[in-house]
C-alpha cells in the first residue's frame, strides 16, 4: 500500500574527510596527516619527530642525510627529547647516563590518537588537527646505569598536528616512591634554507650562559648566526619567540610550562667533528632553538609534570 505521508529517504551525508595515521610495516614509525595535506612523522626510537610538513609539502624539521634512525644514537634531527639530563651526567643521580638522557634513543610506545579536543595550549587549531601519544616508563628501558635504577616513571609524549601548528607536549609522572630531579628538553632542528639570513627574536635583554665563551652574557639585538652558538636562556613562558628568515617570521613559538630556551648551531669546525651530520654546509640548513626545563625539576612521589610547547610554521 502506498503511503501518502511516507517519510522521504534520509540523504546520505557525503564521507567527511578525517585525519589519517599510519604504522610503518617494520613498526618504527607512526605517520599521521590532515585531509588538508598537512603530515607529521614520528620514529618511536626516542619518540622523535622527523618530519612536519606543511599542507604545500614544505618540511619544517631538519634531518641530517647521516643521522642514525636505528636507536644506537640519537637522532641528528627532528625533535629529539632530552629527559633526565641536559647534557653530560652532572649529579650523583645521572652518573653514567649518557649526554641528555636516555629518552632520546629509547623504543617508546605508540598509545594511540584521538581528535583534537585534549589539546590543552591556547588558540588550538581546534577540529582539524590529530594527536598522538606515545609512552615511555622505566620498565621498557633495556638497562639504566645510574641511580636512575631506584626511580619508577612513566612519560606521556604527545604530538599534535594542527593545520599551521604543532604542538608537542610531556606529561611525567612520578611512579614510585622515591622523589627524582630532571632536566627535559625538546630539542628541536628547525630547517631554514640559510643561516645567514635568519635571526630569533624574543630573547633580546634576557641573560643567557654562554656555553662557547663561558659566563653569563646579554644581547640588545636578535640573535643572528656567524659562528658557534650554543646559548642557555631563562625566560618566562609568557614571552613569545619568533625564527625569522629573510626579516620574515617562519617559526612562532608558544611555550607552556617550559621557562629555558637553549639556541644551538654548531657552524663550520664543531660539524666537522659531528659524524652524524651531513652533507658538509648543513649547518647553515638548521637552527635549534629549543624549549624546556632545564633547571633541576625535583618531581616528588605521586606527583605530574606537564609542560608543552606549540609552533606556528609561516
Ligand atoms: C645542545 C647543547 O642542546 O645540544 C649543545 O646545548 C650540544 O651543547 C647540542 O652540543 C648537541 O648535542 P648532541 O649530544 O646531540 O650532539
Amino acid at each position: 500500500m502506498e503511503r501518502s505521508k511516507k517519510p522521504s529517504a534520509i540523504p546520505v551525508s557525503p564521507t567527511i574527510p578525517t585525519p589519517q595515521v599510519s604504522i610503518s610495516e617494520d613498526n618504527s614509525r607512526v605517520t599521521a596527516s590532515l585531509p588538508t595535506g598537512e603530515s607529521v612523522e614520528v620514529l618511536l626510537f626516542g619518540a622523535t619527530v622527523l618530519s612536519w610538513k606543511t599542507a604545500k609539502g614544505k618540511e619544517n624539521m631538519f634531518v641530517s642525510d647521516k643521522a642514525i634512525l636505528d636507536g644506537s644514537k640519537a637522532v641528528r634531527g627532528g625533535i629529539p627529547l632530552v629527559f633526565p639530563n641536559f647534557g653530560p651526567s652532572s649529579n650523583k643521580a645521572t652518573e653514567g647516563l649518557p649526554q641528555h638522557g636516555f629518552a632520546r634513543t629509547a623504543k617508546w610506545e605508540y598509545l594511540g590518537k584521538s581528535s583534537s579536543e585534549s589539546s590543552t595550549l591556547p588558540n588550538s587549531s581546534g577540529d582539524s588537527s590529530v594527536k598522538l601519544d606515545f609512552g615511555l616508563s622505566n620498565t621498557m628501558l633495556e638497562k639504566i646505569p645510574s641511580e636512575w635504577k631506584n626511580y619508577q616513571f612513566g612519560i606521556t609524549y604527545s604530538v599534535t598536528l594542527g593545520k599551521d601548528d604543532l604542538e608537542t607536549s610531556l606529561a611525567i609522572r612520578n611512579t614510585g616512591e622515591k622523589d627524582f630531579e630532571f632536566q627535559t628538553l625538546l630539542h628541536s632542528y628547525w630547517a631554514i634554507d640559510n643561516i645567514s639570513n635568519v635571526s630569533v627574536s624574543g630573547l633580546e635583554k634576557v641573560s643567557f650562559a654562554d656555553k662557547v665563551g663561558g659566563g653569563k652574557k646579554e644581547e640588545s639585538e636578535a640573535i643572528t648566526v656567524s659562528s658557534e652558538v650554543d646559548r642557555v636562556y631563562h625566560v618566562d613562558p609568557s614571552q613569545e619567540i619568533a625564527i625569522f628568515e629573510k626579516d620574515k617570521p617562519r617559526f612562532e613559538f608558544t611555550r607552556d610550562m617550559l621557562p629555558d630556551v637553549v639556541v644551538w648551531n654548531p657552524w663550520i669546525e664543531k660539524s666537522k667533528t659531528m659524524s652524524d651530520l651531513g652533507p658538509e654546509d648543513a649547518y647553515k640548513r638548521f637552527i635549534c632553538v629549543e624549549t624546556g626545563s632545564v633547571r633541576w625539576n625535583t618531581l616528588e612521589a605521586g606527583d605530574t609534570w606537564e609542560g608543552g610547547q606549540r609552533i606556528k610554521a609561516l
